[in-house]
């Protein structure tokens, strides 16, 4: 297994549409296993194939606080969503240290093939319904910070440049 570079906001890359993947097969699950390696190694609860650059519907999860509950999830659909909302702050392993508060939907069900190509139903609530949606959007473009008003996300956006330019200097 090895550490994938992960893409920081503002790249344009993050907002690629990801690609259904043809088939699940040993190049996927390397991938799925590089992204749970880079993933738990970073401190995240998700990641989505997109935020390493590689555009194809594939997502990793783990809410549990032991790191014990590993979700894969390929070509993902919500295939049904609860009328009832929440709100709760959310950050991304591609806007590191940004928190904020987006609302989502409370309840959803995601049809998905998981590792071995099987088509799996999860039942999502709470703060693993909120990391299907997040990473749901990265797979199609979107970064969570595109919910918030656009004097906020301009203000993320030079602070995310003015650090890349740092770290540039410092290397
Ligand atoms: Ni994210």
């Amino acid at each position: 297994m090895s550490l994938l570079p992960i893409l920081r906001y503002p790249d344009a890359r993050l907002h690629k549409i990801a690609k259904p993947v043809a088939v699940v097969d040993d190049r996927i699950r390397r991938l799925v296993d590089d992204m749970f390696e880079t993933m738990y190694a970073s401190r995240g609860i998700g990641l989505a194939a997109t935020q390493v650059d590689v555009h194809e519907r594939v997502i990793v999860i783990d809410v549990s606080e032991d790191r014990s509950d590993p979700l894969v999830l390929i070509n993902p659909k919500l295939v049904a969503v609860s009328d009832e909302m929440m709100v709760g702050d959310e950050g991304c392993l591609s806007v590191p240290t940004i928190y904020d508060k987006v609302e989502r939907h409370a309840r959803v069900t995601v049809e998905a093939l998981d590792r071995d190509g099987r088509t799996c139903h999860v039942e999502a609530e709470d703060l693993l319904a909120v990391c299907v949606q997040h990473e749901m959007d990265h797979l199609m473009g979107k970064v969570f910070v595109e919910y918030l008003s656009p004097l906020k996300r301009n203000r993320i956006r030079s602070k995310m440049l003015k650090r890349s330019r740092d770290d540039e200097s410092v290397a």
